[in-house]
C-alpha cells in the first residue's frame, strides 16, 4: 500500500476530521493532542509559530487578531482574513489546515499520506469546490475526489447496512451549514435523490442569538453597548457557545463574565441565567428554517415523508433537543441512532477514498451515485429579456452527466457570442450565481438565427464544471474551461432558441403524443439509471422540439421514429 493509501477529511467550519480504511473499515485518526476532533483554527502565537487546532482556538480568546476561525464560511470569496500582521486568503488558511492534517495524519500513520478525498457541503457552488481542491492541492494533497457530506454521511451508514433497502434522509447541521439529501439505498448502491440546504445557517447562528440577547440584556442594566467592544464580544462568544452545548444536557446555565466592561473606573460584570426555555424561544425561527430545504428534497425527490425509513443526524448542533424534537414531529419519525454525528462525514469521505485506492472492492462494497445540487445554465435573449437563463443541466441530475444546449446567432452578420455561465434557480439570471464567462468567435456572417452554436456543460464528479462551445457549421471550438475572473467587457450579442416553445409550433398537435411519452419516459425511475440510454432520448427530444420550433415536418417525423424505436426498445 504505502504511497497508495488514500484518507478521508471531513474539512468543516467548526472542526476537522480525518480517517482511513482499515480492515474494510473506516477508522478515525487521532491527531497530535491525541484527539480525533480538531476545531478548524488556525493562528500565530506570541513566538511568530504557526499553530492550529486545540492551540489556535484556544488562543482566539486571548489574542483574536492572531487567530483565524470558520475559514470555510469565506471559501470562494475574495474577503481577506487578518492572522498576525498578514492578511490571507480562505484558501490560503484552508490548505494550512490541511497541511496540519496531512502531517499528523502521516505521523500517526507511519507512512507519508499525500492522497486525500474531501468533503463539502452539498451546497457548495462550483467556485467553493474549485478552492477546496486548490487547498488540497497547495496543502501537498492530491485531491482524488470531492465528495458532498451528507452522501459521505449516508455511505458511512451504508456500509454497515449493505442488505437494506430504503430511503435515507441525511439532516447535517453543523457549524455554518445546514444540508438535507435524500438517498435511495438497494442493494450495496446508494443512490442521491435530491440535496439541498442553506449554506448561512448553523451552530454559529445559534450562538449568535445567544450573545444579541446577553448585549441587550447588558445594555439595558448597564447601559452599555457591548458589541462595539471587540474583545468583549470574543468573550461573549466563547461563552454563548459554551452555554448553548451545556442547555443540550441541562435545563438552565449560568453565564458570568467578570471585568467585561467598566463604567467610570469600576469593573462591571456581566451575569445572566439562560433557561433552555429561554434559549429555544430565541432560537426556534432557525430550526424552522431548515423546514423549506427538507421539502424542496422531499419534492424534488418524489418521495413523500411518510416513506422515508431512516433519518441520520449529522453536525454538532443536531445534538440539541429542540433540533431533534423538530425533525422528528415535521417527518413524524424518530431519527436512528446508527451514525456518530462527529464522525460519520469522514468515515463516508474514507469509504469513497477505500473505494478509490481499491481496498472497498465493488463486490463486497458500496457503489455510489450523487446529483448537482443547483440549476447550470447560460444567460440568452429570450424575447424582450436579455437576462434569461436558459437551462442546461437542471438540479439534482445524477452525475457525472454532460448536456447539451443549441442556441442561434441573434444577430445579422454576427461573428461571436459570450457565454455567460450561471446557478441558480431563477429564470433572472441577475438573481443567480456568475461562474464564469468567455467568447466563442470564428462564426461565419450569415443572417440571424442562421448560425448554430453548441454550448456543452459537462459536470464530473466533484460537482465541478466544464463548459465549452462550438459552431458547427465552421467546425471553431472555443478554448472554453470556465474563466472564474470576471471580467468586464463589451457585451456581445448573445443567442438563443428555447425549445419548451415548440407548443407554439404549427406541427405541435400532430407531435404531442410522442413528445409528452418521451418526457413521461425521461422522469422515470429506471431511465435515471440508464445514463446512456437517458442521454440519447433526451437528445432525440431536443432536437424534434427544435425540428418543431424551424417547422421542419421531415425532420420532425424522422426524430419521431427515433424516438419510438428508443421507447420500444426498453418497454
Ligand atoms: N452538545 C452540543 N450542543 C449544541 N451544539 C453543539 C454541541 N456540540 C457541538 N455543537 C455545535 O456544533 C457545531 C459544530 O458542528 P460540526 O463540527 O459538525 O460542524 P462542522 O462540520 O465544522 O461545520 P459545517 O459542517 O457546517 O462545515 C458548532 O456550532 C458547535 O457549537
Ligand atoms: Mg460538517
Amino acid at each position: 500500500m504505502g504511497a497508495d493509501t488514500i484518507i478521508g477529511i471531513d474539512l468543516g467550519t467548526s472542526t476537522t476530521e480525518a480517517a482511513v480504511i482499515r480492515d474494510g473499515k473506516p477508522v478515525m485518526i487521532v491527531n497530535l493532542d491525541g484527539q480525533v476532533i480538531t476545531p478548524s483554527a488556525a493562528g500565530v502565537d506570541k513566538s511568530g509559530q504557526l499553530v492550529f487546532g486545540e492551540k489556535a482556538k484556544a488562543q482566539y480568546l486571548l489574542a483574536p487578531e492572531d487567530t483565524v476561525i470558520e475559514a470555510k464560511r469565506k471559501i470562494g470569496t475574495k474577503e481577506k482574513l487578518r492572522m498576525g500582521n498578514k492578511d490571507y486568503t480562505p484558501v490560503e488558511i484552508s490548505s494550512m489546515l490541511l497541511k496540519y492534517v496531512k502531517d499528523y495524519v502521516s505521523e500517526s500513520l507511519g507512512e507519508n499520506i499525500s492522497r486525500a478525498v474531501i468533503s463539502v457541503p452539498a451546497y457548495f457552488d462550483d467556485l467553493q469546490r474549485q478552492e477546496t481542491v486548490e487547498a488540497g492541492k497547495r496543502a501537498g494533497f492530491e485531491v482524488e475526489r470531492i465528495i458532498n457530506e451528507p452522501t459521505a454521511a449516508a455511505l458511512s451508514y451504508g456500509i454497515g447496512h449493505m442488505e437494506e433497502e430504503s430511503h435515507i434522509l441525511v439532516y447535517d447541521l453543523g457549524g455554518g451549514t445546514f444540508d438535507v439529501t435524500l438517498l435511495e439505498m438497494f442493494g450495496g448502491v446508494v443512490e442521491v435523490k435530491a440535496s439541498s440546504g442553506d449554506n448561512r445557517l448553523g451552530g454559529k447562528d445559534f450562538d449568535e442569538c445567544l450573545i444579541q440577547w446577553l448585549v441587550s440584556q447588558f445594555r439595558k442594566k448597564h447601559g452599555k453597548d457591548l458589541s462595539k467592544d471587540a474583545a468583549a464580544m470574543v468573550k461573549l462568544k466563547e461563552q454563548a457557545e459554551w452555554c448553548k452545548k451545556e442547555l443540550s444536557s441541562r435545563e438552565s446555565c449560568q453565564i458570568v463574565i467578570p471585568f467585561i466592561a467598566e463604567k467610570s473606573g469600576t469593573p462591571l460584570a456581566l451575569e445572566e441565567t439562560v433557561t433552555l426555555e429561554l434559549f429555544e424561544e430565541m432560537t426556534r425561527d432557525l430550526v424552522e428554517r431548515t423546514h423549506a430545504p427538507i421539502d424542496v428534497v422531499l419534492a424534488d425527490s418524489g418521495v413523500l415523508a411518510k416513506d422515508i425509513d431512516r433519518i441520520l443526524l449529522v453536525g454538532g448542533s443536531t445534538r440539541m433537543p429542540m433540533v431533534r424534537r423538530d425533525i422528528e414531529a415535521y417527518l413524524q419519525k424518530e431519527p436512528s441512532k446508527a451514525v456518530n454525528p462527529d464522525y460519520a462525514v469522514a468515515e463516508g469521505a474514507a469509504i469513497q477514498a477505500g473505494i478509490i485506492e481499491g481496498t472497498l472492492s465493488r463486490e463486497e462494497g458500496i457503489i455510489m451515485t450523487d446529483v448537482n445540487p443547483y440549476t447550470l445554465g447560460i444567460r440568452v435573449l429570450c424575447e424582450d429579456r436579455s437576462h434569461y437563463m436558459s437551462i442546461v443541466i437542471p438540479r439534482n441530475v445524477t452525475i457525472p452527466v454532460v448536456r447539451k444546449g443549441i442556441y442561434y446567432t441573434s444577430a445579422d452578420n454576427q461573428t461571436s457570442a459570450k457565454i455567460e455561465v450561471y446557478q441558480g434557480e431563477h429564470d433572472d439570471v441577475r438573481l443567480n450565481h456568475f461562474l464564469g464567462e468567455f467568447v466563442i468567435s470564428g462564426i461565419p456572417m450569415r443572417p440571424e438565427g442562421e448560425e448554430r452554436i453548441e454550448v456543452e456543460f459537462s459536470y464530473n464528479l466533484n460537482g465541478m464544471l466544464e463548459v465549452s462551445a462550438r459552431i458547427p457549421s465552421s467546425g471553431e471550438e472555443a478554448s472554453v474551461e470556465i474563466n472564474m475572473m470576471a471580467y468586464e467587457e463589451e457585451f456581445f450579442t448573445e443567442a438563443a432558441t428555447d425549445v419548451s416553445k415548440w407548443k407554439e409550433s404549427s406541427l405541435a398537435k400532430e407531435f404531442r403524443t410522442v413528445v409528452r411519452r418521451a418526457e413521461r419516459r425521461l422522469k422515470s425511475e429506471t431511465v435515471q439509471n440508464m445514463p446512456f440510454y437517458r442521454e440519447d432520448l433526451e437528445s432525440c427530444l431536443y432536437d424534434l422540439k427544435l425540428a418543431l420550433i424551424e417547422e421542419d415536418e421531415d425532420r420532425a417525423a424522422e426524430l419521431e421514429e427515433d424516438i419510438l424505436d428508443l421507447l420500444e426498445e426498453r418497454e
